[in-house]
Order: C-alpha cells, then structure tokens, then sequence
C-alpha cells in the first residue's frame, strides 16, 4: 500500500454528487458524523473491474442510515452508478470501495434533525494478498476486552461509525501484544466476530459459526455459508461458547477486507488451517472473479 497519507492521493472523490479532486473532499471540524458519530459506511472491493455485491453493500448503506434515522438523499441506482463511474475514472481493476453516509455541520447538539445528509464515496487500491501459501499460515488473534455490545444498548445491525470505537480500541490492545487482530465475544460472553470481520470454525468436518444477532451479518458470511454448502459442507449457525474453541480444528475469518482469512491461534486455542479452509479460501476467490475473466 502506499505511504503516501490517505488525505494526499491522487484521484477523485464523488462527493454529494460531483466528482472532487481527492485533496479537496473536505468537511467542517463542526460536522455531526464526527462530534457524534451520525455516520454510516461501506466496505466493497472491486475485483477486475467490477464491485463484488455493489447492490447488496448499497442496500445495507441505505438501511444503517435508515436504523440511524435518516435517509440517504440518493437512490440506490444513484449509488451504485456513482460508485461504478468512480471505480472507471479512479482506473483501478482490483480496489476497495468505501461509500459512506453522514449528518453535516448545520447544527451542533445531539439533535441535528435538520442537518444535511452527506454522502461520499472514495475508491483507493487495496491488494487482495492472495498468496494462499502465505495465507495457509493463518493469523493469531487475541480475545478483545470489549463485547460487541446488547442490541438495545446499540444499533448492532447498522454498520455504523459508532460501533467501531470498541473495535480500534481492541484491534490496537492486540497489535501492542503481536497478534494480528482480536476476537470479540459479545455482551453474553458468546463468541462473536473479530474486529471487522466474521468468524468460523471447523470440527469434524462440519462449519460452526455464531448466529449474527448482535453484530454485522456480513455479505462476505453469507457468501462462504453459501458456497460451503455448495460444496456439500454442512454449517451450523448457532451459540458458541468460548470454552468451546479448543475442540476445534480449523479457524477462519470473512469480510470484504478480510477475504477468507485463515486463523491459528486465538488466545490460548491453537488451529491447523486445513482443507475446508483452503477449499473456501480459493471458491471465495473464485466467486468474487468476475464471469468474463474465469474464462479467460
Ligand atoms: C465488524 C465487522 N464485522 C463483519 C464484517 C464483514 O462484513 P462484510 O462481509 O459485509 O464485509 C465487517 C466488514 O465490513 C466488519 O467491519
């Protein structure tokens, strides 16, 4: 990636409608997404050319805004070509794509009922490492401090700004201690997802995942269920226990950032990323290629 700071690329930036020299997509220190987090986004990767579930991601984009309560002032059609008329301008085959949606600087309090509803969108590239040697090696996570939080005491089903305070608090308490990332558990002490990304588990041959009912039901999660049991695998969503991971073989993460992560090592539990694993690591790699390229 580069090291250039993320404020001084080059490109454009589709914001509110127009497309903006990078440099110049600006907000007010006064803005309400910021003092108050009233602000929701997306994470989408494009993969030759095209962005994998554009319309899934824009749905989403368009309810968490809806669960924060407001509505985005663009279409869904809207978004996606602006996303798509970026992806073609910012000339990136394979690149990430992050919509995002916020209340602006009209107002300042915790009301802000008639602030304007802001919408940006930045595409930058972010290689998918796909080295599955490398990857075959599997990351190790700690066990955050923080719980993905009740879902009355947080709107857990929107991917809203606010909900990743606890997750770069935890992702920085584990890279201070070597690990890669952390998995969180949730307000009942249930094994839940890492800090942005789902979590997986292999025993006997069957996949074990917890049920997302207080955290993101990630598109990529939907993706890996589907294909697994394309492959004849049964997945079973359900509660799990933290006592529970040392009965299992193989560990993955999922996300659109994350791709199929393999894991091994979560605190004290040790895992053997193996042939489920692998085999999701390269269908998922092959889902997201886009038809016209798989058969070149
Ligand atoms: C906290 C969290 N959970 C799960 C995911 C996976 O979601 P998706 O597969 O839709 O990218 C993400 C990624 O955005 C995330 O940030």
């Amino acid at each position: 990636m580069s090291t250039v700071p993320f404020d001084q690329l080059d490109g454009q930036i589709w914001f509110n409608g127009e497309f903006l020299p990078w440099k110049d997509a600006k907000i007010h220190v006064l803005t309400h997404g910021l003092h108050y987090a009233s602000s929701v986004f997306e994470g989408e990767r494009a993969y030759g050319g095209e962005i994998f579930k554009l319309r899934e991601h824009t749905e989403r984009l368009i309810a968490s805004g809806k669960i924060l309560g407001f509505d985005l002032p663009y279409s869904a059609e809207e978004i996606d070509a602006a996303c798509n008329e970026l992806l073609r301008r910012q000339g990136f085959a394979d690149a990430y794509v992050r919509p995002i949606a916020w209340r602006g600087s009209e107002s300042m309090g915790v009301s802000a009922q008639k602030n304007r509803i802001n919408v940006a969108i930045a595409i930058w590239q972010w290689p998918s490492y796909f080295d599955p040697e490398q990857r075959m090696k599997g990351i190790r996570l700690d066990i955050a401090e923080y719980c993905r939080p009740d879902p009355r005491t947080a709107p857990s089903r929107a991917k809203a700004s606010g909900l990743y305070m606890i997750c770069t608090i935890s992702k920085h308490a584990a890279e201070a201690k070597g690990y890669a990332d952390a998995l969180m558990l949730d307000w009942r002490g249930h094994v839940a997802e890492a800090t942005g990304a789902n979590v997986f588990f292999v025993k006997d041959g069957v996949i074990h995942t917890p049920d997302p009912d207080c955290f993101l039901d990630g598109i990529t999660r939907r993706t890996v269920i589907d294909l697994a049991q394309r492959r004849g695998y049964k997945v079973v969503v359900r509660t799990i226990l933290p006592e529970e991971l040392e009965g299992f073989s193989e560990c993955f993460l999922c996300g659109t950032a994350a791709e199929v992560t393999p894991v091994s090592e979560v605190g004290p539990y040790s895992f053997q990323p193996g042939e489920i694993t692998r085999r999701l690591v390269e269908d998922y790699m092959a889902e997201v290629t886009p038809k016209r390229l798989a058969a070149e």
